[in-house]
C-alpha cells in the first residue's frame, strides 16, 4: 500500500510517499523562511507560500521515489488543527489528487500524527503516556490504542513551543526560537534567574507558561546591559524551568495513573520541543528512576512533517478503511472529534 501524505498546517510544506512496509520512498519538507523577520508565523504569508511550493515538491517527491501517481493507493492530508489557510491549501490539493486518481482520501488530525509518530520505530506497549510538546499544543495523553486517546492535561494558556518562541523574541533571536535557546543555554548558568513554576500545587496535570514569559519580560526590561552572558543565563534558566515543569508533570502523571491502577512502562515525547536534548535527558532520567522508559519518534518526525501524517493514515486505514472526501478542514480540530 502506497500513501501520498501532505502536511501544511503551519509553516512547513511537506509531502511524503510512504508504504505500509514502513518504507519512506520520499519525504520533502520546505520550511518557510518568510516568517523569520516577523518573529512568528504570519498566516496569510504561510498559505501563499504553501500554494506556491506544493505542486513543485509533490512532483519532486514522485520523481525522487520513482513512483507514478497512478501507483499511489491513498491520498491523505492534515485537516486540522492549524492555520485554516494552510489546511485548505493542503487538503484541497490532496483531495484533488484523490479525485483525479479515483483513490480514497483520508483526513488526518495533526495531533494524532504527532502522537502516533512514536509507533513508527518503537515497539509500544499500550497503554502508554504521550507528552505532546509543540508550538501550538502542550498536552498529556494516555494512549490506549490507535484511535483511543485520553486527554489527561493540557496548557491553559501558551503552548510550550510558543513560550520558547516568545522568550526568543524577547532576546532578539530569530524564529523559531527553540533551537537557538537550546544552543545559548549550553553556555549559561541555569540557576542565574529564579522563574515561576505555575500549577505546581495539588499535583495538577495542566500547564501554564504565560507567567514565565512575563517574568522574563520584566527581567529583560530591567536589564541595562543585554550582553551574551545575560542572554545565555536567561536561556539556561528558562530551559531549566521548562524541564523541571515537564519532570514534575511526569511524576504527577505516574502518580495519577498509579492511583487508578493503570500500569504503564513507557513515556513518549513528541512534537518540535521534544527535539530539545536537555529536556529529553532530564525526562529520561526521571522516567528511568520510576521504572519507565522514554520512547521517541525518529528525529525527522519530531517537528512538523508529512511522514507522520502518512504513517498515521496507514495505521488508521488498516483498522477501519475510513475515507472521506467531504471532510472539511477544521482549524480547531481536537482529538475528541477523532477522524
Ligand atoms: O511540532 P512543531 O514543529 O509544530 C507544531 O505542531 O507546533 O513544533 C514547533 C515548535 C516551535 O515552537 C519551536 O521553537 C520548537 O518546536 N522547537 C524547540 C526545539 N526545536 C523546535 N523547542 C525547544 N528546543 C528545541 N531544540
Ligand atoms: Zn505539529
Amino acid at each position: 500500500m502506497l500513501v501520498f501524505a501532505v502536511e501544511t498546517s503551519c509553516d512547513e510544506t511537506s509531502v511524503c510517499i510512504i508504504g505500509n512496509n514502513k518504507k519512506i520512498y520520499s519525504h520533502i519538507t520546505y520550511s518557510q523562511e518568510e516568517h523569520k523577520k516577523f518573529g512568528g508565523v504570519v498566516p496569510e504569508l504561510a498559505s501563499r507560500a504553501h500554494l506556491q511550493i506544493i505542486q513543485k515538491i509533490s512532483k519532486n517527491a514522485l520523481i525522487e521515489a520513482d513512483i507514478d501517481i497512478d501507483d499511489i493507493d491513498i491520498f491523505c492530508s492534515t485537516c486540522g488543527p492549524g492555520l485554516i489557510g494552510g489546511l485548505l491549501v493542503g487538503s484541497t490539493f490532496a483531495k484533488s489528487l484523490a479525485i483525479g486518481s479515483n483513490k480514497p482520501f483520508v483526513p488526518i488530525n495533526h495531533l494524532e500524527g504527532h502522537l502516533l509518530s512514536t509507533t513508527f520505530n518503537n515497539k509500544v506497549e499500550f497503554p502508554y503516556i504521550s507528552f505532546l510538546l509543540t508550538g501550538g499544543h502542550t498536552q498529556i495523553y494516555l494512549i490506549k490504542s490507535v484511535n483511543n486517546y485520553i486527554l489527561l492535561g493540557e496548557t491553559l494558556d501558551d503552548a510550550v513551543g510558543e513560550a520558547f518562541d516568545k522568550v526568543a523574541k524577547l532576546l532578539k533571536m530569530s524564529y523559531p526560537g527553540g533551537p537557538e535557546i537550546e544552543n545559548k543555554a549550553k553556555l549559561g548558568n541555569k540557576s542565574a534567574f529564579k522563574l515561576p513554576h505555575p500549577l505546581h500545587k495539588n499535583k495538577n496535570l495542566n500547564f501554564s507558561f504565560s507567567g514565565i514569559k512575563t517574568a522574563i519580560n520584566l527581567i529583560v526590561c530591567k536589564q541595562k546591559n543585554i550582553d551574551e552572558k545575560f542572554i545565555s543565563d536567561i536561556a539556561a534558566s528558562f530551559q531549566e524551568t521548562i524541564s523541571k515543569i515537564i519532570e514534575s508533570k511526569i511524576l504527577f502523571t505516574l502518580d495519577y495513573l498509579k492511583k487508578r491502577k493503570i500500569n504503564i512502562s513507557q513515556i513518549s515525547l513528541v512534537g518540535g520541543v521534544a527535539a530539545n536534548q536537555f529536556i529529553y535527558e532530564k525526562a529520561k532520567k526521571i522516567s528511568h528512576d520510576h521504572k519507565c522508559s522514554i520512547i521517541m519518534p525518529p528525529k525527522y518526525m519530531l517537528s512538523d512533517n508529512s511522514a507522520m501524517i502518512g504513517w498515521a493514515c496507514i495505521q488508521k486505514y488498516l483498522i477501519n478503511e475510513f475515507s472521506n472526501l467531504y471532510f472539511k478542514a477544521n482549524p480547531r480540530l481536537t482529538i475528541k472529534d477523532n477522524l
